[in-house]
This record gives C-alpha cells, sequence and structure tokens, in this order.
C-alpha cells in the first residue's frame, strides 16, 4: 500500500482543533481510498517558544524535509510572543527553505455558504508569489529609539522568482478558463513593478493561448468585489497577493472557508498546505472554529501528492456538508460538528 508521510504541524490557537478535524477526515479518507497517510505531529508553536526561546529547533527545517507534504494549522500568539517574531521562526522559513515559492489560493462559494456579494458565479484561483517580494526579509533599523530613527525594508524582486511565479501563474490558466490577471502597482512603483510587467508581456508571447490583462491592485480590489465572475487566475506579489486573499476570503463568505497551498512545484523539497485564517485568538478556547478551510487545504494536500480522486472525495464531502447548511454561519456549529458531518458524508 502507498504510504505517505505528513509533517503535522498543529501550531497555535484555533490550528490545533482544526489540524485535528482535518487529519481525521483525511485518515478516512486514505483509509476508503487505499493508502496510508503517517502522521508525525511537532509541537513548533509560541508555547514551544516560550520554553525553549526558538520557534522550531535549529535542524527543524532539516527534519521536515525528508517528510512528502505539510499540514499546518496556524502560527502567532500575539499576547506572548511577537507576530514579527513567531512568523520569522516558523511560516516564512519553511516557505523559503523549501522554495514553496506558489501559493495557491482558490476563491469560490460552497454550496450553502453566502457571501457579501449580490455575485455568487466566481471561481477564481490566486497565486501569490511566496518567497521574496515585499517579504523578502531585507532590512535594518539604524538609531532605534532616537529622533533619527532609520527604518528600511526592500522588497526583492528576482528575475528567476518573478518568471518562475508568471510561468506557473499561465500554466494554472491554461488548465483553467484560459485568462490570466498580473497584478501590479507599476504606475507609482517604476522598478519591481515595471520589471513585473514587462515580465508578464514577454511570457504573454509564449502563451497566445491565455488571455493576459495587467492590472493595478487598488483597480483589482474593487474588481474582486464589483465583478469577480470576470476573474479565472489571478497572480500577484507577495504582500499583494496576501492582501487580496483575505478579500477572497470575505467574499467566500469569511476566512473558515479559504484554503490554501504553498507548492514547490518543481518537487525538490516538500510542499505546505494551511488555511489562510490565522490562530484567532478570540475564538481559540470556544470550540467553534470552522474547520473547513483546513480539511480544504487537506484536499489540496492529496490533489498534490496525487491522489486526485481521493481529493475529489474530501471536496464533495465538504460541499455535502455546506450544501446542508452545516459550517456555513459562524459559531452557529462546532469544530467537532462540522468535523463530524464531513466524516459522515465521504463516500
Ligand atoms: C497568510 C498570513 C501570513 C502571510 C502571515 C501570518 C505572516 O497572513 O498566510 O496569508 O502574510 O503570509
Ligand atoms: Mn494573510
Amino acid at each position: 500500500m502507498k504510504t505517505y508521510s505528513i509533517a503535522l504541524l498543529p501550531g497555535d490557537g484555533i490550528g490545533k482543533p482544526v489540524t485535528e478535524a482535518a487529519w481525521d477526515v483525511l485518515q478516512a479518507t486514505a483509509k476508503a481510498s487505499g493508502f496510508t497517510l503517517e502522521g508525525t505531529t511537532f509541537p513548533w508553536s509560541c508555547d514551544f517558544y516560550k520554553q525553549t526561546g526558538a520557534m522550531m529547533p535549529a535542524n527543524g527545517i532539516e527534519t521536515l524535509r525528508r517528510f512528502d507534504a505539510i499540514l499546518l494549522g496556524a502560527v502567532g500568539w500575539p499576547a506572548e510572543v511577537p507576530d514579527s517574531v513567531s512568523l520569522h521562526g516558523l511560516l516564512l522559513p519553511i516557505r523559503k527553505a523549501f522554495a514553496q515559492y506558489a501559493n495557491i489560493r482558490p476563491h469560490r462559494l460552497l454550496p450553502g455558504a453566502s457571501g457579501p456579494l449580490k455575485s455568487d458565479n466566481f471561481d477564481i484561483l490566486c497565486i501569490r508569489e511566496n518567497t521574496e517580494g515585499e517579504y523578502s526579509g531585507a532590512g535594518g533599523r539604524i538609531h532605534q529609539g532616537t529622533a533619527d530613527e532609520v527604518a528600511i525594508e526592500t522588497a526583492i524582486f528576482t528575475r528567476k522568482g518573478v518568471e518562475r511565479i508568471l510561468r506557473f501563474g499561465f500554466e494554472q490558466a491554461r488548465a483553467r478558463r484560459g485568462k490570466l490577471a498580473s497584478v501590479t502597482k507599476s504606475n507609482a512603483q517604476k522598478y519591481t513593478m515595471v520589471f513585473w510587467d514587462e515580465m508578464t508581456r514577454s511570457l504573454a508571447a509564449e502563451y497566445r493561448d491565455v488571455e493576459v490583462t495587467s492590472y493595478h491592485i487598488d483597480a483589482m480590489a474593487a474588481r474582486i468585489v464589483m465583478a469577480p465572475e470576470t476573474l479565472d487566475v489571478v497572480v500577484a506579489s507577495n504582500l499583494f497577493g496576501d492582501i487580496l486573499t483575505d478579500l477572497g476570503a470575505a467574499i467566500q463568505g469569511g476566512l473558515g472557508f479559504a484554503a490554501s497551498a504553498n507548492i514547490n512545484p518543481d518537487r525538490t523539497a516538500p510542499s505546505m498546505f494551511e488555511p489562510v485564517h490565522g490562530s484567532a485568538p478570540d475564538i481559540a478556547y470556544l470550540g467553534i472554529a470552522n474547520p473547513i478551510a483546513a480539511i480544504w487545504s487537506g484536499a489540496m494536500m492529496l490533489d498534490h501528492l496525487g491522489e486526485r480522486a481521493a481529493a475529489a472525495r474530501v471536496m464533495a464531502a465538504i460541499e455535502a456538508t455546506t450544501k446542508a447548511g452545516i459550517g456555513t454561519i459562524p459559531g452557529r456549529h462546532t469544530t467537532e460538528t462540522i468535523a463530524k458531518a464531513v466524516l459522515e458524508r465521504l463516500l
């Protein structure tokens, strides 16, 4: 029997219950589909930081490298550890070290879920650059705390990095409805963003079957609200993609539905799957976190592992659950109820 080894990183807050729920569903799916998922849980989190002084051990990245995939819950507990420390100590280094350069986030309405828009027939795939750009981490502060203080943070866009994410976007568009929207702010940012636009135009010549349009991020934000049905694949830089995908989650009806995959398309290292929502300290101990985003992320993991039929099974069970009105209204059902409903609908 085929066996996949999965590293589980539940992390902080609601990351723990939603990962547990997703794992139960994935285990049941694997059993019914004839393969094995072998999970190893790592306690790396803000609690771990408080005990050890680090978000993960020094050999954390090397430890994760031998797994087929990583399933992550959420990282961050700002009351105890500053987000700038916890995220740069766990989530962001994993994305970079494993060249998970494509962060894929699907935005569509699940049956039975209602978003805030009039339009309900949108199906957007947001592809976010995930290893450089505004998240490069290059910068520094001098004269801290004095009147002469200076803080700089440099966005880094490399030809290799921009080309590979755009190519990935073109390929996804080709496999879907053939439309690519490339998002920048090249009217204001005249180096990095003009470079991105130029790369978009030059690659478009290779993908003549894809209809490509460049948008500025502000106009794209409006379009996602006013005319989301006109969008297919949207490709954006790290920060722009981060912001647009919370907007994407909002039009889906909330963060509880937004799934994501941090993909290393070259498969030289494991990819990581995580719900878009964070640790949600405000509801962390109420038992009402919606596990659907985590379960959907798990389906994306199965798909990436090549278990297409099993991934489709999980999606069908999620859709049957939301169609029955379970998990569609924040706070109405518990994490456990929703997870159980999905389990019961697995065929
Ligand atoms: C996300 C999150 C992270 C990001 C944070 C927690 C650093 O918001 O995955 O969208 O900005 O990438
Ligand atoms: Mn985000």
